[in-house]
């Protein structure tokens, strides 16, 4: 396994990066229950964010609506816009929800790419993977001929650390490890050096020992292409190795966003304590006992009015029927919540 960068860094020193994805106002409805809120989201290149929250709190919606995979029965609305790179070189810019599905095929898979929880789902069971890793360059063009993509084809499987990288070539999912298929996947998804790399719970379905590796594989493939990187996961740990930066959405909104040391270890949403406090991060509970949040993540759209926290929320007061308003400079660094967490020091 090589640790070499595979590419050389975009853009070069001294130039600002840029926003790979500019989410705003991002909504989401099925038929009167709103599923997602207000939704704004940045991602630069070179930049790694973490996207938590409790199970059905919109994490997989908002990544499927970047890659502008949202069924038409949700009527997103607001505007998701990803710059990439165009054929030419020059940078290609997809207005997500207004593209019609030739510039989003050309979109997905080039200038942004996913990977998914369960492997399986991304490949075909009825061929090769070589084969499947090369076809996605061919697609795109981004390789002179059928011979150079089946040769970097086997590159790429070597670079994600794939034993025999030819043989596996030649290998039909079923006949390799959950790992090994995460791998191919991973190899996939990079193969065409996407501005964006969005990854939804990619390691969650793995056997411990192999999650370290595929996160390993996820973080030096992104820094080689200097691409930035979405990553969902419940995992907290696992975003303060990986992320700078983190959102945490709750009642499909972003209730809290900031560079993840500040919002780790001086949270300021409720929700955010409360998320911090029921995970293995807290280190501050004296008594070492196990925290949790009261009550259970309400259905689909059927979060309270004002702020979707409020019928969980210890320090709930009438104030709190009213949303609160976003405390900070910018999207990317703030909180909604009327009774915030006090830090002294
Ligand atoms: N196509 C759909 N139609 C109706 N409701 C949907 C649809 N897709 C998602 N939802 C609902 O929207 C909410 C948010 O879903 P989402 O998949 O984004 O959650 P999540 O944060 O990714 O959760 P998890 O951590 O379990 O993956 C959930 O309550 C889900 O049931
Ligand atoms: S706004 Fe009110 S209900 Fe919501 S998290 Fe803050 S204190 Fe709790
Ligand atoms: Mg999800």
């Amino acid at each position: 396994m090589t640790t070499a960068p595979e590419r050389t860094a975009y853009p070069p020193p001294g130039m600002p990066p840029a926003d790979v994805v500019r989410v705003r106002d991002l909504a989401v409805v099925v038929g009167d229950k709103p599923l997602l809120v207000d939704v704004d989201l940045t991602v630069r290149r070179g930049e790694r964010v973490g996207l938590i929250g409790e199970s059905g709190s919109g994490k997989s919606l908002t990544a499927l609506a970047i890659m502008g995979l949202l069924p038409e029965e949700l009527h997103p609305s607001g505007s998701v816009v990803v710059t990439g790179q165009g054929p030419a070189g020059g940078e290609r810019v997809t207005s997500v929800l207004e593209a019609g599905e030739p510039g989003l095929a050309a979109m997905r898979g080039r200038d942004v790419a996913m990977v998914f929880q369960e492997p399986m789902t991304a490949l075909n069971p009825t061929m090769r993977v070589g084969a499947q890793v090369a076809e996605i360059m061919t697609i795109h063009g981004t390789v002179a001929d059928r011979g150079a993509a089946a040769a970097r084809a086997v590159d790429l499987l070597d670079k994600v650390g794939l034993p025999d990288p030819a043989d596996a070539a030649r290998a039909y999912p079923h006949q390799l490890s959950g790992g090994q298929r995460q791998r191919v996947v991973v190899a996939m998804a990079l193969a065409n050096d996407p501005a964006l790399l969005i990854c939804d719970e990619p390691t969650t379905a793995l056997d411990v020992t192999v999650q370290a590796l595929v996160l390993d594989l996820i973080v030096r493939g992104v820094q080689a292409r200097d691409a930035g990187l979405l990553f969902i996961t419940h995992d907290l740990a696992v975003v303060a190795s990986v992320c700078e930066r983190v959102l945490v959405m709750y009642g499909g909104r972003v209730v809290e966003a900031g560079p993840v040391l500040d919002v780790f270890t001086r949270p300021r949403h409720r929700y955010t304590r409360g998320l911090i406090g029921a995970s293995d991060l807290d280190l501050t509970r004296p008594d070492g006992g196990l925290y949790t949040i009261q009550g259970s993540v309400p259905a689909a759209g059927r979060f309270p009015a004002g702020c979707v926290f409020r019928n969980r929320c210890t320090h709930a007061t009438t104030t709190c029927e009213t949303v609160p308003e976003w405390d900070g400079p910018g999207p990317e660094d703030g909180f909604a919540c009327w009774h915030p967490v006090v830090h002294r020091g």
